[in-house]
Formats: C-alpha cells, sequence, structure tokens
C-alpha cells in the first residue's frame, strides 16, 4: 500500500464534487486524504459540507488582495501549511496565476464541464446544445498555463436527448462528474497517474489524448 496522499481541495461553491471525493475517499481503501479545503467565499456551501466531515477549511477572500499574484502567493502559503502531494480544483471559479500553476505543476487537477478541448470556460451545458452536440460530458484534467487546456486523465460522455435543457444536461453531466473525478484522484493517490513530458501517463502508459474515456 503506497503511503498516505495528501490532497487539498479548492472550492467556491456547492462543492458536490468535493461530496464525491468524500465519500470515496471514506469509502475506499485508498491512500488518498482529503486534509484541507479552501474556498475563496466564505458562503460556499462545501465549507459546510468539510466541516461536516471534520475536515479542516480555510477562507481566501480573493477580494481582500491587490490582485490576483498577491491573491496566489498568499493561496499557495495557505495550501502548503498542509503539505499537500495533490491539489484538487472543484469549482474553484478563479483564474489562476501561471507561478501558482508552475509551483503544483503535476500534482494539480480540475474538473471542467465538457468534453474539452470543447466549450473552455462558461456555459457549457447551453453551447453543446447551441452547436446540436449528440453527446456531451465532462473531463478530469491536469491544469497547466492554459485555461482549461491541460492533458486529459478521463472524459465521461454521455448522449444528448432531444428533449435536454441546458439544466437537464447539466444534472446528468454532474452525476457523471461525481463518478470519474474520485476515480482520477484514486489513480493519482495509488501513484498510478503521472504528468509526464508529452501527457498524462496511466500505469507508465500514456493516455489517449481524450484520457481515459468512459460513455454511458
Ligand atoms: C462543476 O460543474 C465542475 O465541473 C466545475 O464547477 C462545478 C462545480 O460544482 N468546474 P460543485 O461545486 O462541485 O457542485
Amino acid at each position: 500500500m503506497p503511503s498516505a496522499c495528501n490532497v487539498v481541495v479548492l472550492i467556491s461553491g456547492s462543492g458536490s464534487n468535493l461530496q464525491a471525493l468524500i465519500d470515496s475517499t471514506r469509502a475506499s481503501e485508498q491512500p488518498a486524504r482529503i486534509c484541507a479545503v479552501i474556498s475563496n467565499r466564505a458562503d460556499a456551501y462545501g465549507l459546510e459540507r468539510a466541516q461536516a466531515a471534520g475536515i479542516a477549511t480555510r477562507v481566501l477572500d480573493h477580494k481582500a488582495f491587490e490582485g490576483r499574484d498577491a491573491f496566489d502567493a498568499a493561496l499557495i502559503e495557505a495550501i502548503d501549511a498542509f503539505a499537500p502531494q495533490l491539489v484538487v480544483l472543484a469549482g474553484f471559479m478563479r483564474i489562476l496565476t501561471p507561478g501558482f500553476v508552475r509551483h503544483y505543476a503535476g500534482r494539480l487537477l480540475n474538473i471542467h464541464p465538457s468534453l474539452l478541448p470543447k466549450y473552455k470556460g462558461l456555459h457549457t451545458h447551453q453551447r453543446a446544445l447551441e452547436a446540436g452536440d449528440r453527446e456531451h460530458g465532462c473531463s478530469v484534467h491536469f491544469v497547466t498555463e492554459e485555461l482549461d487546456g491541460g492533458p486529459l486523465v478521463v472524459q465521461a460522455v454521455i448522449p444528448v436527448q432531444t428533449d435536454d435543457s441546458a439544466a437537464s444536461l447539466a444534472q446528468r453531466v454532474h452525476e457523471q462528474e461525481h463518478l470519474i473525478y474520485p476515480l482520477a484522484v484514486r489513480w493519482f493517490a495509488e501513484g498510478r497517474l503521472h504528468l509526464g513530458e508529452h501527457g498524462a501517463m496511466l500505469d507508465g502508459q500514456p493516455l489517449p489524448s481524450t484520457g481515459h474515456l468512459f460513455r454511458t
């Protein structure tokens, strides 16, 4: 069994992905252990989820800092106080500076509600509907300096139904997020997932450019 993998989770909101991670690290025999949850918003519901699970929380209000560099420097300090092996972005609604991203190179994961490289940024479900896409989904990726652009680890693909709205799609995509994020974190914690020179590697093999694909 590998030694424990300390994970810090960054949130801004509801934290349903955080909850899925909490549940998976509790339920399964795996080395990932969430040691802290940090939010840039004091009213993020995810903070209550963390407290209910006995996990340390910190709030770092970005509005209290003069600019991104100052905020990210304070964020690094807050995160590194927990000495994590992995930092997980779970609905953290801040654009991170290149310095922050470089500091956590190869140990920073994000989840995004689209089949990247499609629909980087916001309003992904509406954009998929407007484009007439037959498939939609979500992606876990290593974070690099390109927004929503780092090497993919895993994607879940769902069919778009003719009567789907942005809300119904969002709900089904969210269910998939709650499956693939714990899986990616588990792979990392078990020492199976790495960021190699040419992309994400699982068990020493390069992952395809889509990451590992799940279809429902
Ligand atoms: C998710 O849709 C995730 O893909 C995106 O932000 C949302 C966070 O949702 N990055 P929650 O706070 O985990 O419920």
